[in-house]
């Protein structure tokens, strides 16, 4: 322990393992996961027959692996037999059924639920009765719009307990947004919640349903969960309550798991790209459980005893494999918390973890600047004895963030796992396993086995030690995305095209002389906002959808909480006046379109927006201009370069 700090006070930056965390550890050693590594490189279907047949199968695969690079379409354990929720709920019956599956911690302090591996798995299966009851089959897509509460995970396993495909769509996502998503994958049935809390507040998450519901044929149910004390209109024969259909008589306890082929899609899951609405990431069954199952066990390094927080949302991919599918399929016992760091107080993580002596700890680095801008004495007010790793995921952490987490709430004495991967990744692709890497704070260590990444040049050739580049993955593994809902040719076109015959992530990495990576960011449009994945183009067009408005462009400039924030350039329709209501009203405008994450924190109103001659929107200006930098190189191939002097005189500080 002693050395650990020493290097870092010297400032080596480096962390090496601790040795009773190593002991029990999954993986134990640099050597153990070096020979682990390079077995999944040579041998990788036989590293992963291996790790899938630790989940139940009613019958085992016939075929491992198939790819056919051309068409970019794979497949993992063709011809297996296999559901989700059966692995998550009914694997572990036997052993477990008493065991505390879900700790629940409402937003007020006094709600807690929990329920036990037998209830969760009796809930499941009434409400997978529900759904076949609503006419939900087989392949059929529903939309779940909840809150951070028991329902969510229920809802998810029910769909899988029946072959369904659940779409979950964050709650704070706008009535525009959802429309979107339910009109993109027809889904056949919603369920959503009367509200949610934010802050104290009571959302009226029904009545934005409602909205989005107008003009969506689609949808034949609405299944309300009641949770808040909103008043919510219920539609005729549309809408019915939750607990009224899962108490009603003709539902039956048994709800038995439909045998889907590991191919099935399990999921879909909207995120932004580069270009255009939100993608439909379509992930399926057996690849994708046996790769979270494998992922969560060795880099959480779970064990029986752990209590284990997650405080993503379901909304989100880590909640679906990293609340959900991960750590159920391994019977562990999760804390889901529905509130926000800071309210009511700034020490709100901190109290949830004393109180139920939470073991392991996985969080955003914004949600970590977010509370250590109040300094350690929020935390030193709690006993976080309990604690033994910690975990960050969604956006670059930087090393003082990184070391704030690791002395302040580990306390010198908890690792942190710094994981890097995408909604498309399914899991987590980059990261240290606790007990076997040395940890330097701001990377995010070593390929997970089974995952090949390089970094790329412009030409395509991997490039030297310490050498920015394009992070790219060299084939798929089991979690991989299998297509865009709908779209085959976008999947291609989005991820296999620009370099050919490997995944391109969209981020820039580099790769030091020891195989540790470090993440550059996102060299696309998309904009890491606390961690939330904003395309530009969505925003954008929410803000050229407003009467006033004739072009807009959006750029990220850093934010000491957010990471990045969004900075809008827009020009004005004829005689409209820009002042600061204009810019409020956009900013709600942008709200009601997407959501309150995608408001702009600037805006700036310009005559014109530097442009090519052939009229292409000059980012790479416009992004050093909001990043307050004055020299922003040649701009002799703008149509008009006088603009950006203009631009620089109205920059907001
Ligand atoms: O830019 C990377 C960043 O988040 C992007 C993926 O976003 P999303 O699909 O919303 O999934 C987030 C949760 C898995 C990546 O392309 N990112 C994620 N984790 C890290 C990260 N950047 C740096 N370090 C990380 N640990």
């Amino acid at each position: 322990m002693n050395d650990a700090i020493s290097s870092l006070s010297k400032g080596k930056r480096k962390i090496r393992p601790i040795a009773i965390f190593s002991k029990r550890a999954h993986v134990k050693s640099e050597k153990e996961y070096n020979s682990i590594y390079q077995r999944s490189i040579s041998s990788p279907e036989k590293f992963w027959e291996e790790k899938a047949s630790e989940l139940h199968w009613f019958r085992k695969w016939k075929r491992t692996f198939k790819w056919d690079k051309r068409k970019a379409v794979f497949s993992w354990f063709d011809g297996g037999k296999i559901n989700a929720s059966c692995n998550c709920l009914d694997r572990h019956l036997e052993k477990n059924a008493d065991k505390t599956a879900i700790i629940w911690q409402g937003e007020s302090e006094e709600q807690v639920r929990r329920l036990t591996y037998g209830e969760l798995y009796r809930e499941t299966c009434r409400f997978a009765n529900v759904l076949k009851k609503k006419g939900v089959r087989k392949g059929n897509m529903v939309c779940v719009y909840l809150p951070m509460i028991p329902e969510a995970a229920i809802a998810m396993l029910a769909c899988a307990r029946i072959g369904a495909i659940h779409s979950v769509v964050f709650a704070g996502f706008s009535s525009e947004a959802l429309r979107d998503r339910i009109l993109d994958s027809k889904c056949k049935l919603l369920i959503t919640s009367d509200g949610l809390w934010r802050a104290g507040k009571d959302v009226p998450l029904k009545d934005m349903a409602d909205i989005a519901l107008e003009g969506c044929n689609c949808i034949k149910h609405v299944i309300v969960v009641k949770h808040t004390s909103q008043k919510i209109k219920m539609k005729g024969k549309r809408d019915s309550y939750w607990h009224d259909e899962v108490s009603s008589r003709s539902i039956k306890d048994i709800c038995n798991p439909a045998e889907n082929d590991a191919e099935d899609p399990l999921f879909i899951l909207y995120t932004s790209g580069t270009t255009g609405k939100p993608k439909g990431v379509l992930h399926t069954t057996g690849g994708y459980l046996a790769y979270v199952n494998l992922t969560f066990r060795w880099i959480f390094d779970h064990h029986d005893t752990d209590v284990y927080w997650c405080t993503a949302d379901i909304g989100w991919i880590t909640g679906h494999s990293y609340i959900i599918y991960g750590p159920l399929s391994n019977a562990a016992t999760i804390l889901m918390f529905e509130g926000t760091p800071t309210f009511p107080d700034v020490d709100r993580f901190w109290k949830i973890i004393e109180k139920f002596k939470v073991t392991v700890f996985y969080t955003a680095p914004t949600a970590i600047r977010a509370v250590a801008k109040f300094g350690e004495e929020p935390v030193k007010r709690h006993n976080l004895g309990s604690l033994r790793l910690l975990g960050t995921v969604g956006e670059p952490i930087n090393p003082k963030t990184w070391l704030w987490y690791y002395e302040v709430v580990g306390d010198r004495r908890c690792p942190i796992v710094d994981t890097w991967w995408q909604t498309e990744t399914g899991g987590i692709l980059i990261t240290p396993l606790p007990g076997a890497s040395t940890l330097k704070p701001g990377s995010a260590g070593k390929p997970f086995p089974g995952i090949e990444p390089v970094v790329l040049g412009e030409d395509g050739k991997e490039v030297k030690a310490d050498t920015g580049g394009y992070l790219c993955i060299r084939k798929p593994w089991p979690g991989m995305m299998r297509t865009v809902y709908g779209d085959h040719q976008k999947f291609i076109e989005a991820y296999w095209k620009r370099f050919r015959g490997f995944y391109f992530t969209g981020d820039g990495a580099k790769k030091d002389a020891e195989g540790d990576y470090w993440l550059m960011g996102r060299i696309d449009d998309v904009i890491k906002v606390s961690g939330h994945r904003i395309g530009t183009a969505e925003v954008e067009s929410a803000i050229v959808s407003h009467e006033a408005v004739a072009e807009a462009a959006i750029v990220p400039f850093p934010h000491e909480i957010k990471g990045q924030a969004l900075y809008a350039f827009v020009t004005l329709k004829k005689g409209v006046n820009g002042d600061n209501s204009l810019k409020e009203a956009l900013r709600a405008h942008v709200g009601r379109e997407t959501g309150p994450i995608a408001k702009p924190d600037k805006i700036q109103f310009v005559e014109a927006l530097p442009k090519t001659r052939s009229g292409k929107i000059m980012r790479r200006i416009l992004r050093l201009l909001a990043e307050g930098k004055k020299d922003v190189g040649n701009i002799t191939t703008l149509a008009d370069p006088s603009v950006v002097e203009e631009i620089i005189k109205g920059i907001e500080k």
